[in-house]
């Protein structure tokens, strides 16, 4: 069984090299909508649009002055992102920057906006807000994907749905407070169940990228099995391996990031290290050991130790508990969903492997050390997704597709690798 999903996949990776593979019929657009099942698409990594409200309780702590609500009023705004706005507007980038760290509260054991910002993720339940007016930004949320479904006959709202969410916070070990995670499975969950209810009853196509397939992995895990059987037709999950990346351990090295020029270099460095999910995609002690991942003249930091990294890395005592016991056991408690299941990775992208800082000053460029993957998600970790589901005597269907000189955002974008996510998703149906 294990080794003819293996072959299955190698096969796969062979014909990928310039020809794809059609699996199942490929039904005619215009009679397909109606036998088609709903997809629910969950994109990745800061592609959830989030809209603010402050209160007077709101502090600004950065140092432009007239942040808050004297400059931008008690309304909704958009948080994250708005581009137009910043190019009017460049001094409302370290406003964002600042009202977008979350901090945690040790009474309710959970992590939250800070005092006086309210938040709220945009268009939950649609696609829409699956794009950026930043040039910067263009197709790496999805949008493309969205364009490809609707040429074969999906419509928004029918029978296409999203899910975004708010790429802060993350799911944490069972039996600790996680409200906005917890939140999110529920309305995840709900909008299967509509999308199911709208198509007939027909169940649900899963549709995930990067960060998105983490969210729905614990999401499915955490639903009573019967629901998932009676819910999930096939859960497509690309650009995720299981064990996270050493690529991530990057923007957590240096703790005097001082101030990120823009919005996105402040989100990029999650939030000048205050998000929640900064922790859930480092590198998993279950795929990668003692191996050394960041490497100096005097140290060297693994997935074993990584808690000798955090702090080395100058996070406090608190935050490292709160790597180990919210984040690692996720991670490491990852397993199959037991509902039919295809990934999808690109390989063939240098992707880091290891990072050197020499000297041990994190603070500087670190030489980077490459393998093999999608430029951000290495090809180790797509095994051990591999044997992890595959060897699971209760997955009854899973295959595992390779697809050669693809890139993490190319495989929700290149045209080529476009079709082929596009024909497992009508193979599934
Ligand atoms: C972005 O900012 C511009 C200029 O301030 C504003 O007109 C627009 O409504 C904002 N966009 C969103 C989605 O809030
Ligand atoms: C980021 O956080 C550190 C403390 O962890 C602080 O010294 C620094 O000023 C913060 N930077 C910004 C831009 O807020
Ligand atoms: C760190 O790892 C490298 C290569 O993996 C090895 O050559 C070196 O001796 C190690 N250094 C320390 C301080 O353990
Ligand atoms: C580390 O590198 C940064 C950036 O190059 C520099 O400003 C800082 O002085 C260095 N720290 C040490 C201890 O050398
Ligand atoms: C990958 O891309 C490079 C450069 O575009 C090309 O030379 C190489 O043949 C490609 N490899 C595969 C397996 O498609």
């Amino acid at each position: 069984m294990e080794s003819q999903q293996r072959l299955l996949a190698l096969v796969i990776l062979v014909l990928g090299n310039g020809t794809f593979l059609f699996v199942g019929a490929v039904p005619a657009a215009q009679e397909a909508t109606s036998s088609l099942h709903p997809v629910v698409l969950v994109p990745g990594n800061t592609c959830g649009q989030l809209d603010a409200r402050l209160t007077d309780e709101y502090e600004p702590s950065t140092t432009p002055p007239g942040c808050g609500i004297q400059k931008q009023g008690r309304g909704w705004f958009r948080l994250w992102e708005n581009f137009t706005a910043l190019q009017e507007d460049p001094a409302l980038s370290s406003c964002y920057a600042d009202e977008l760290r979350l901090v945690y509260d040790p009474v309710a054991g959970d992590y939250r906006n800070l005092p006086g910002v309210k938040t709220r993720v945009v268009s939950f339940g649609t696609t829409r807000s699956f794009r950026f007016d930043d040039p910067a930004r263009k197709n790496v949320c999805m949008e493309r994907l969205v364009e490809a479904l609707e040429e074969i006959g999906y419509t928004q709202g029918a029978n296409l749905f999203g899910a975004p969410y708010d790429f802060r916070y993350a799911p944490a070990a069972p039996g600790l407070a996680s409200g906005v995670f917890s939140e999110f499975m529920s309305s995840f969950r709900l909008l299967v169940e509509r999308a199911s209810e709208r198509n007939g009853n027909k169940p649900v196509i899963v549709v995930t990228h990067s960060l998105g397939g983490l969210f729905t992995m614990v999401s499915l895990d955490r639903s009573p099995l019967p629901w998932r059987r009676r819910y999930i037709k096939h859960f497509v999950m690309l650009c995720l391996g299981v064990g996270g990346s050493p690529l991530n351990m990057w923007p957590l090295a240096a703790s005097n990031v001082g101030s990120p020029s823009s919005l996105l270099g402040s989100v990029l460095t999650y939030g000048n290290r205050s998000f929640a999910s900064m922790f859930s995609l480092l590198p998993s002690p279950k795929v990668y050991g003692s191996r050394p991942l960041v490497i100096t003249r005097a140290n060297n930091y693994s997935a074993d130790n990584m808690a000798e990294f955090l702090a080395a890395a100058g996070f406090s005592d608190d935050e490292v508990a709160r790597y180990r016991t919210r984040a690692l056991p996720v991670t490491l408690n990852l397993r199959a969903p037991l509902v039919p299941m295809t990934s999808i990775n690109g390989v063939g992208v240098p992707t880091v492997d290891k990072l050197v800082f020499w000297d041990g000053n994190f603070s500087v460029k670190p030489q980077l050390v490459y393998g093999d993957g999608d430029g951000q998600i290495n090809l180790e970790t797509v095994l051990a997704l591999e044997s992890l589901i595959g060897d699971d005597p209760d997955q009854r269907y899973f295959k595992s597709i390779l697809i050669p000189n693809t890139t993490h955002k190319g495989m929700i974008s290149d045209e080529f690798a476009l079709k082929r996510v596009v024909s497992e998703i009508l193979g599934a149906n």
